[in-house]
């Protein structure tokens, strides 16, 4: 039935967004418009079908679904061109290294090239995409399950059911029948980003439609965390332990992703978990998600990460290194980046020079470079630091120390004065 649903979804995209208005084609450069904005979402929407669904089409280079493997061939050219039309909005410098993906996805669809490896370039065209248009691909606020619930039981109910299996009442009369939230293979492989664009934008061709006139974008992000609610097994028991997993990282990252992180951090803790446990440990976590990280805590993190890559960089490992340094930029300084801005634009700046010649100088396999540079690096980090301590200011606690000292001081200059002043009257 999905794949059915696929051939059409693929048919209904390509008139939906080939009939779109053209778009503006206002200013060049990296500002871009918002119907770019809109069709670059239908692009990302797009780039995660396949990235979720071409494992089943293909195993061990042989075809194991016909039709979902035409689709995704569909798909993957869909992309080709989709992206044909975005490129002239782009700069340059963002638009080749897109091209570069769009263009090996379909290269690898068509050689029927192995699941994960198409997975991983879908993954970073993807990065690569919102980077270049802007978009966001986790939440503002953390997700609220309590409204989501709330929501789900006023609309989606008449067609998802109310404990998710897809058998609401006016399941039987829908072709395709409503996605089923109960599905562990669907479940294991989305991510609240894939269901937050389906959300979004709707699927073509099926009953499923568009909620973003009727909901707020951070009501369709409590939402689609809310979804994994149908796949904690029931009687679920204790919530698992504090795991340290980003936001970020659970709302773009599919559970099959992230269980082994989730299993390598349970052994840390001296706890032997099965790779099932560590599925529901991840649906209870997208349901009951952490907040959002402390600046303070991202930019430790970063830190730890460039030490890392030195280290890498050290035992000859510059590919790994760089990997590293390029998440690390993309997953801890980019959420910064609008508040150092705010706060010292100059900071923000040297901040991301620092990085992006340090990344420069890793990739060279250059230690002696990296490790200098890497110096001036923690400097701005701290001078970051100061800058994101919650309220603003720049009160460290030397400051604060400071102030009192000169307020003793203060203190005790009036009282010398009252006793000078008290000898020479007379009165003390
Ligand atoms: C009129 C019926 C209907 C309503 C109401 C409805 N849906 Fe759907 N939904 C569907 C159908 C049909 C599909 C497509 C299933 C497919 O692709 O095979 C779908 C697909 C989805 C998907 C994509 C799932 C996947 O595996 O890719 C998500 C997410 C989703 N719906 C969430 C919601 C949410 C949240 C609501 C309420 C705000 C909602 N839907 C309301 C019928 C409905």
């Amino acid at each position: 039935m999905r794949t059915l649903v696929r051939a059409s979804l693929s048919v209904a995209l390509g008139i939906l967004l080939g009939s779109g208005a053209a778009p503006a084609q206002s200013t060049p450069g990296p500002s871009t418009s918002v119907t770019d904005a809109a069709e670059a979402q239908q692009l990302v929407f797009l780039l995660q079908y396949v990235g979720s669904d071409y494992g089943g089409a293909v195993a061990n280079g042989r075809i194991v679904d016909e039709a979902e493997y035409r689709e995704n061939r569909d798909f993957a050219a869909l992309i080709v061109e989709r992206f044909g039309r975005l490129r002239s909005s782009m700069p340059p410098a963002k638009a080749s290294p897109l091209e570069v993906a769009v263009r090996k996805l379909d290269e690898l669809v068509s050689a029927r090239a192995d699941a994960r490896v198409v997975k991983g370039v879908t993954e970073a065209a993807i990065l690569l995409a919102v980077q270049a248009f802007d978009l966001r691909s986790f939440p503002r606020e953390r997700p609220d399950p309590v409204l989501a619930s709330r929501l789900y039981a006023e609309s989606c109910t008449p067609c998802h059911g109310v404990s998710g299996g897809g058998d609401g009442p006016r399941a039987k009369e829908l072709n395709p029948p409503p996605a089923r939230f109960t599905d562990p293979a669907r479940m294991n492989t989305a991510a609240p980003y894939l269901f937050y664009n389906a959300i979004t934008l709707g699927v073509p061709n099926t009953s499923m439609a568009s909620f973003s006139d009727s909901l707020s974008d951070q009501e369709r992000w409590d939402l689609a965390f809310y979804l994994w609610t149908f796949a904690l097994p029931r009687g679920e028991g204790a919530p698992p332990p504090p795991l340290t997993l980003s936001l970020r990282d659970l709302a773009t990252r599919s559970s099959a992703d992230l269980a082994p992180e989730v299993l390598r951090q349970a052994a840390a803790r001296g706890q032997s978990i099965d790779g099932p446990r560590a599925l529901s440990w991840l649906a209870h976590l997208r349901v009951h998600p952490p907040s959002l990280s402390h600046p303070q805590q991202q930019l430790a993190r970063l830190r730890q990460d460039l030490e890392r890559s030195v280290a890498l960089v050290a035992r000859g490992d510059t590919d790994s290194a760089t990997d590293l340094v390029t998440n690390a930029y993309l997953a801890e300084f980019e959420p910064l980046e609008g508040e150092l801005d705010r706060r010292d634009g100059g900071v923000r700046q040297r901040f991301e020079h620092g990085l992006i010649e340090f990344r420069a100088a890793v990739r060279r396999g250059d230690r002696q470079a990296a490790l200098a540079i890497v110096q001036t690096l923690e400097e701005t980090a701290g001078q970051a630091e100061q800058l994101l301590v919650p309220g603003g200011a720049r009160k460290g606690p030397n400051t604060r120390l400071a102030l009192v000292l000169l307020l003793m001081a203060a203190a005790l200059g009036g009282v010398l004065l009252v006793w000078r002043i008290g000898k020479e009257t007379g009165v003390g």
